[in-house]
């Protein structure tokens, strides 16, 4: 077994997270089966235990402090008022500014701009940075923003105006808000201003507890957390308000999804050249990483688990960074990885994955935007009936929807490569469907 030498947390020892017993224990037990034997053996321990110390979960230093005084008129504590009780999540909080590395999609992967025709995104579609930059992005980007919602993932200052005010927020002018709002996703985002109470996690996203109400529950807090952005949603049209297609675990499937989505007759746009009413997939993270087929998520690793490390200051605190990074990026959360996959090169795991599944998007995306332009020809040509068109459009609304699930998930794969696969196939499936039916 390869021992990883890392930096210089006293605490932890080998046992990674040991302490969060039951459902790890189980994953663990479960993992020697499948990954050979990733544990130290009595030989090794004695090594180990010199060379393999770093902190888990189990050593965080949880505290409780009195919620700072706040200045600001709305409330909401800001990361800076909360600086001072927590210096070391205050200061890996900040660092998600060194995430400022962008793909433009539409360059890369050409087949988008004409799927997207008619959309926002065929204009301008970049990949995504981190949280401090999300205020800067939505205030640059070009697409069309009218109204405030689309601030709902972006600043706590809205959310809190949402709390205050309730659905009526949601149709306010961009323009009107955006310039009162100053705080990127911050710790009232998580946290409302509760973080003084061992970083207790609190949903502060309306349409979660009303879209999932009860169900929350059974969803773990560090992955709800951050399902309330990341994750499908949709702007109800009769008041604009920002709304989740789900109410469960179970219904928040692709197929469950585009279910309710007909049963509502929701398009996000029509498209002008083929006629078809289109859906546009946000960024299923939540949905992907619970769905069927996930690995992970039948183990009870939670978001966090994989996207904050646990690190240690100079003085010797135990914190859970608040940098939210890819698992590649982070010794110290490849270390956890160890537990289950043993000395498998991760980095190079997840390429793999990723890599395949990047082509088979590269096969469907061209293939519909082959259909694409086939039905824009069928549309103009008056050799169809307009039935005939509405069913090749049915199956073009299909074949995009399941496409676009799996293409915007960020992860490309890695979260749960059994349902992006079963998203290509099934809308490659119905992209041969709509073939069928050309004269
Ligand atoms: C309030 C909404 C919101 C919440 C809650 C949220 N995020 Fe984000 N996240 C975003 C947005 C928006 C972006 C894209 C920012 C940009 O590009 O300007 C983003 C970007 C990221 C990125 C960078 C992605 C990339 O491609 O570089 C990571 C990683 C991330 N989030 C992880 C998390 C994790 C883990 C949680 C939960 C602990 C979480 N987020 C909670 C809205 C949110
Ligand atoms: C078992 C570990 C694991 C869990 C649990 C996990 N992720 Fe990931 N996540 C990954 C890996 C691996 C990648 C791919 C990283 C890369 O490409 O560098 C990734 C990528 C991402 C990205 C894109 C980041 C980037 O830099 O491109 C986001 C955003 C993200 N995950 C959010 C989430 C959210 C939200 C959850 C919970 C619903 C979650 N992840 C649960 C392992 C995990
Ligand atoms: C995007 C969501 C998100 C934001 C923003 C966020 N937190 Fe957290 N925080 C979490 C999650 C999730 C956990 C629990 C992680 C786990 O279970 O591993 C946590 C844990 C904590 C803890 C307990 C662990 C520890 O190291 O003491 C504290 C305290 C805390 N956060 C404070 C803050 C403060 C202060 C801010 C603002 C500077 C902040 N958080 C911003 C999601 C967030
Ligand atoms: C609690 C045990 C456990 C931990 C911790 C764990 N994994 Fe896994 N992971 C598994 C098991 C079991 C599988 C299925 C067998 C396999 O593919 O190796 C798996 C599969 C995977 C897959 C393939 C998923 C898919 O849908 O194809 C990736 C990628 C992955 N793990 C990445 C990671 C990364 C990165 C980490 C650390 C950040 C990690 N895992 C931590 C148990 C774990």
């Amino acid at each position: 077994m390869e021992i990883f030498t890392c930096y210089n947390s006293v605490k932890g020892g080998l046992e990674i997270m040991k302490g969060k017993t039951l459902k790890l224990a189980l994953a663990f037990l479960l993992s020697l089966s499948l990954v050979g034997c990733s544990s130290n053996t009595s030989d090794d321990t004695q090594e180990a235990e010199e060379t393999t110390t770093f902190a888990t979960r189990d050593d965080v230093d949880y505290v409780t402090v009195d919620a700072p005084e706040t200045e600001r008129e709305n409330g909401v504590i800001s990361a800076d008022e909360w600086a001072e009780s927590f210096p070391e999540i205050y200061e890996s909080y900040m660092m998600t500014s060194d995430n400022n590395y962008t793909t433009d999609y539409l360059a890369q992967d050409e087949y988008l701009t004409n799927i997207y025709e008619g959309y926002g995104f065929a204009k301008d579609y970049n990949s995504a940075q981190g949280h401090s930059y999300c205020l800067d992005d939505v205030n640059n980007t070009e697409r069309p923003h009218a109204l405030a919602n689309c601030l709902t993932c972006k600043t706590a200052d809205y959310t809190a105006l949402v709390n205050a005010l309730g659905k009526d927020a949601y149709s306010m002018a961009f323009d009107e808000v955006s310039s009162t709002v100053s705080e990127n996703v911050g710790c009232y985002t998580c946290h409302e201003n509760q973080a003084g109470n061992e970083g207790q996690l609190v949903v502060t996203h309306d349409y979660i507890i009303e879209g999932l109400g009860d169900n929350m529950d059974s969803i773990d807090d560090a992955v709800l957390s951050c399902g309330q952005c990341h994750i499908e949603y949709y702007f109800n049209p009769s008041d604009k308000a920002t709304s989740i297609p789900y109410s469960s675990v179970e219904t928040m499937s692709p197929d469950a999804i585009l279910e309710y989505y007909n049963s509502i007759d929701f398009a996000d746009w029509t498209q002008e050249s083929t006629g078809a009413k289109l859906l546009k997939a946000q960024h299923p993270e939540m949905e992907t990483y619970l769905g069927e087929g996930s690995v992970h998520a039948s183990m009870g690793l939670s978001c966090a688990d994989c996207h904050m490390a646990v690190e240690t200051s100079e003085s010797g605190t135990v914190y859970i960074s608040h940098n939210l990074v890819s698992p590649l990026d982070s010794e110290a959360i490849l270390n956890t990885c160890t537990q289950c996959h043993g000395d498998t090169d991760m980095v190079a795991k997840v390429e793999a994955i990723q890599e395949k599944i990047t082509a088979r998007e590269t096969e469907v995306g061209t293939a519909l935007s082959e259909l694409k332009d086939k039905l824009a020809e069928a549309n103009t040509s008056g050799n169809y009936t307009e039935e005939e068109l509405d069913a090749i459009r049915d199956l073009y609304r299909s074949a995009q929807w399941y496409f676009d699930f799996d293409y915007v998930e960020n992860s490309e794969g890695a979260h749960n490569s059994t349902l992006a696969n079963y998203c290509l196939d099934t809308s490659e499936d119905y992209i041969e469907q709509a073939n069928a039916l050309f004269k």
